[in-house]
């Protein structure tokens, strides 16, 4: 059968999901809400924001919607699917590729998913949480603690709700800030945690509800500048695979952090269909889980992607009919790459509508559009990350020399990419050989 699929989002994360839903011969009829010009290639784009769930709603009535795929949280945490399965005009065996509202707790609120892990006995770290009447034990625990210190609003901050600070007063500082209302009712609960020291990686699994199947693992870059200096931003690039990431390791993630998640949600009685996202700290070795997200990464999807071989269309519709039981990934075993090219000034004040040029001239690369719009048919930036230039190749630094080979031809005003992307899982290799 082939399916007429809805891809909601308009990021480079959604225009990677799109390449792959496009590759797929099981795919009927291809829509994006919004979508953005590089999906809009694969897929008919419809105007409209993801938060517009009525807009959704008739959308699928109208095009005849068979599979709905959730790009971003915010309308899995708003209980979207739930909202479409009880709507008296959708089709109960609509496919939706996203936890219901229960589910996406998990990302939607931290206090909830530290929770979620003690009842399963989920490796993360120590933690308490506190609302503003608790703010006297909140500050009391802070002093029980050793610097760094980890404080985190409760809710959906845009991934900017986590402040770690090395002193006690800047700690107490920011318990003020986000009692204060900095990050809105997302900060009215606090979770203060036991700091992790280690490297950070990326897992992600589709699940059914009870079984999952293993994506590639990836590692993403946060902060704006090289050697991973200055402010955070939603991600400058990524790779996948992770050279630490052993098949021992991989064994502890599997037996500890992901069997452990899939079979509470499923205790929990909560029937999650779809992907979610560990968030990991590697300390020396051992596994522990900082974050659980909802959906796919970005800009990890960018690198995932390009190391899937088999039919992701067909794993997202046998995991949202709840059996993924026939189906196998197949993984590349290249290596991919992504470096994200942003606008001067990011993550602060830019400017956008520059027209960009030079995409002709990355043959051999896959480009994704972050941020980009079309003015009187010009492809221009609309965005602080504008386009994910993605290279696989034989090793890390094969598909890194791919990427860093061409993408100076991306042209645009203030265009600014970090110039060290891989380069330091390239030197863990070389050390450990
Ligand atoms: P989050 O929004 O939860 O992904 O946190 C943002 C970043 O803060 C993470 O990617 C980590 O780099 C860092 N972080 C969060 N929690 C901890 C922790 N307990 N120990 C060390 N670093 C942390
Ligand atoms: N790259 C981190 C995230 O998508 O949250």
């Amino acid at each position: 059968m082939k399916y007429n699929v809805l891809l909601l989002g308009s990021g480079g994360r959604e225009h990677a999901l799109a390449w792959k839903i496009a590759a797929s011969p099981r795919l009927g009829n291809f829509y994006a809400l919004p979508g953005n010009p590089g999906i809009n290639s694969l897929a008919v784009g419809i105007d409209g924001s993801v938060s517009d769930f009525d807009l959704i709603r008739r959308t699928i009535v109208e095009k005849k919607i068979d599979m709905v795929v959730c790009g971003p949280e915010d309308p899995l945490v708003g209980g979207l699917k739930d909202f479409l399965l009880s709507a008296p005009d959708i089709r109960k065996d609509l496919l939706f590729v996203g936890p219901g509202r229960d589910g996406a707790r998990l990302e939607g609120s931290k206090d909830f998913a530290k929770e979620f892990m003690a009842r399963h006995g989920i490796p993360t770290a120590a933690y308490r949480s506190f609302t503003a009447e608790q703010r006297d034990d909140a500050s009391a625990f802070l002093r029980s603690l050793r610097p760094p210190y980890v404080v985190k609003a409760d809710g959906l901050a845009a991934g900017k709700g986590v402040i770690i600070s090395q002193s006690l007063e800047e700690a107490e500082a920011s318990l003020d800030n986000i009692f204060g209302g900095q990050f809105g009712s997302a900060g009215s609960k606090v979770v203060i945690e036991e700091y992790l020291d280690g490297v950070e990686v990326s897992f992600f699994v589709l699940t059914d509800g009870h079984g999952y199947l293993l994506l590639p693992e990836a590692k993403d870059y946060k902060r704006v500048g090289d050697g991973d200096k200055g402010p955070n931003t939603g991600g400058m690039g990524s790779v996948s695979p992770v050279p630490f990431c052993t098949s021992d390791f991989v064994n502890k993630v599997r037996e500890r952090i992901i069997s452990p998640t899939v079979h509470g949600l499923e205790s929990e009685g909560m029937d999650y269909r779809g992907f979610i996202f560990f968030g990991l700290m590697n300390c020396g070795g051992d596994p522990y889980v900082i974050e659980y997200n909802v959906r796919m990464g970005d800009p990890e999807t960018e690198s995932v992607m390009l190391r899937v071989d088999s039919d992701l269309l067909a794993h997202m519709a046998a995991a949202a009919e709840g059996d993924l039981s026939g189906e196998r990934i197949d993984v590349s075993d290249r290596s991919a790459v992504t470096c994200i090219v942003v606008s001067g000034g990011y993550p602060g004040k830019y400017g956008k509508g520059y027209p960009i040029s030079g995409l002709e001239s990355l043959d051999g690369l896959t480009v994704f559009n972050a941020g980009t719009s079309l003015k009187d048919g010009r492809l221009v930036t609309s965005g602080g990350r504008v386009l994910a230039v993605s290279a696989l190749g034989d090793g890390l630094k094969d598909a890194r020399d791919r990427v860093y080979s061409r993408i100076d031809n991306v042209v645009f005003e203030g265009a600014v990419h970090r110039k060290d992307i891989a380069q330091d899982m390239i030197d863990w290799q070389i050390e450990k050989r």
